[in-house]
């Protein structure tokens, strides 16, 4: 079977563990994935030898990792020719899905997660099929001094937690597995068979 790429771009490390994740969770289904750091990749890199693709990025500073938008921008033609979906992670997505929130704080941070998404669209000219946003990590303990004081100001005025001698997980990874099995089932049906094959 031919296999799916999954690469991601992360500044501390949480979205590697989310494309991980994604691969392990297409192998369970029966399709060879293989994760991969885009500040890795040696140009040629041929996308065509995938079945699909899978781009996660995490977001800092209202900007998706700017190695992602450098890779989407030299791989468009490819990308928009091959199943593709793109994975968003942010704490803004957090806001949308944190049930504890009010409406008016969740409708904000949706329009959050959508500018930033927008802003990457029109930086890259990449429009994917899939566009799946996922709620990151706050992760205190890993963060230097100024960072872990600049996050508590930050998520104490969204409502957030701010004990920062711990660190906190907000993917809902069975979200994730859902996300899978949608493409899976997208690569399995008799078209992208057929155009697999040809
Ligand atoms: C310095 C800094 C800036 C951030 N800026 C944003 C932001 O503008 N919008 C947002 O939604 N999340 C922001 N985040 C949250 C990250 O997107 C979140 O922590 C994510 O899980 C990081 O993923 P990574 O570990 O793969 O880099 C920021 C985090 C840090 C540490």
């Amino acid at each position: 079977m031919i296999p799916i790429a999954v690469l991601y771009a992360t500044r501390e490390g949480h979205t590697r563990r989310v494309a991980e994740y994604i691969a392990a969770t297409l192998r369970v289904r029966d399709w060879p994935a293989g994760v991969v750091d885009v500040r890795s990749v040696k140009e040629p890199f041929v996308l065509g030898r995938y079945a699909a693709v899978v781009l996660a990025a995490s977001v800092h500073r209202g900007q998706h990792e700017r190695e992602m938008i450098a890779f989407v921008r030299r791989h468009l033609e490819e990308l928009d020719r091959m199943p593709a979906a793109f994975l968003s992670v942010s704490l803004s997505e957090r806001g949308v899905e944190d049930p504890a929130a009010s409406p008016e704080a969740r409708a904000k941070a949706e329009l959050d997660v959508r500018a930033v998404l927008e802003a990457f669209f029109d930086k890259t000219g990449w429009r994917p099929k899939h566009v799946k946003p996922v709620a990151g990590a706050l992760l205190y303990t890993r963060y230097g001094m100024l960072k872990r004081l600049v996050m508590k100001h930050i998520v104490r005025a969204e409502g957030g937690p701010t004990d920062t001698s711990r660190d906190y997980e907000f993917t809902d990874w069975e979200a994730l597995d859902r996300f899978v099995d949608e493409l899976v089932a997208e690569l399995s049906a008799p078209e992208a068979r057929s155009a697999q094959a040809s």
